[in-house]
């Protein structure tokens, strides 16, 4: 498979220009993929410099392994979720972390998969397959409050509670694997006045049992508490989001960290001693990709670039 078919790095020359601050450094990529911000990383690196890379997806860490093989005294694959990164490097032994959160387009364009609500397979979403929670199950396991607080939560989703009624009533007989077709079949008949706009109501059902399949907003929080504990002071905290959901969680773990002072916000003065601050902001907006970045790569077109660093 060409480079490009597996995924192709979002903001890559902002990222690396934030990340790597000291060419000898040791880094983590916790969102490895195809490698290409891996492979980036390592480039820029001194002969001295060191990569940990993460992905929890078996598929993704062999694919990588073979193209960063010209790299393999300088890297270290770490084949877990990026949530066991406080087990798996030591506190204040790291000069920057990067995610580049969601999923990689391999991981949506083999229809083998079961990420797209385009494909003709069983829906699975699970990003590491070895794992025995998948769509299936989180789609005929959960109670009706359950499945219509993940599609508000996670996607916005209006009429959240008829869409799960829907999904239950239309899977409840099935003695075969869920489709695509299926949940379509649900989502046709929860929005008949909004025809046209189906296809990006089902990728937001998609993309909002993909985060309860995989714990990803709670990845997240614990992963980048760990991030912020693994940075030595000057080290960068550096995410690309994709969604508000996503961002929003991004924002408020960092918020915990950029507070000088820990005092309850009704106690009149401070008691904590206010020297608490651990991360401060480098860009004060996110960064954005350029039209021509978009052009090149749509799937570029809603990510936002974080950067923060360690105090
Ligand atoms: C957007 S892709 C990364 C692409 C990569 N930057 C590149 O240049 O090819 C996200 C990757 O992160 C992995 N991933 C997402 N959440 C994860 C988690 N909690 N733990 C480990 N890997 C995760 C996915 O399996 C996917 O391969």
């Amino acid at each position: 498979m060409k480079i490009a078919e597996y995924h192709s790095p979002v903001l890559f020359d902002e990222c690396m220009q934030a990340l790597i601050l000291d060419p000898k450094g040791t880094y983590a990529d916790c969102t490895l993929g195809g490698g290409g911000h891996s492979e980036g990383i390592l480039t820029h690196l001194a002969p001295e410099g060191r990569l940990h890379s993460f992905d929890r997806d078996p598929e993704a860490i062999a694919y990588a392994t073979k193209r960063l093989e010209g790299f393999k005294d300088q890297v270290t694959f770490h084949p877990v979720p990026f949530a066991e990164l406080g087990h798996e490097v030591g506190p204040a032994s790291l000069d920057g972390v990067l995610y580049d959160l969601g999923i990689s387009s391999h991981q949506v364009d083999d229809d083998a998969r079961g990420f797209t609500f385009q494909g003709s397979n069983p829906v699975d979403l699970r990003m590491d397959s070895r794992s025995d929670f998948s769509a299936q199950e989180w789609l005929r396991t959960n109670s009706l409050d359950d499945m219509a607080r993940a599609f508000k939560e996670n996607a916005d989703l209006d009429r959240a509670y008829k869409l799960s009624a829907n999904i239950q009533s239309v899977i409840s007989d099935l003695k075969t694997p869920i489709l695509p077709v299926h949940l379509r079949a649900a989502t046709e008949k929860t929005y008949p006045d909004r025809i046209r706009d189906l296809n990006s109501i089902l990728a937001r059902i998609f993309q909002a049992i993909r985060m309860e399949v995989n714990g990803e907003m709670e990845q997240i929080r614990v992963s980048m508490r760990s991030a912020v504990e693994a940075l030595k002071k000057g080290g960068r905290l550096v995410v690309i989001s994709y969604h508000s959901v996503e961002d929003r969680t991004v924002k408020l773990v960092c918020s915990e960290f950029e507070r000088t002072c820990l005092c309850p916000p009704q106690s009149p003065v401070c008691m904590c001693g206010g020297h608490h601050q651990k991360l401060k902001k480098v860009l004060r907006k996110p960064g954005l990709p350029t039209a021509e970045e978009i052009a090149r790569n749509p799937r570029a077109r809603s990510a936002k670039l974080r950067v923060y660093e360690r105090v």
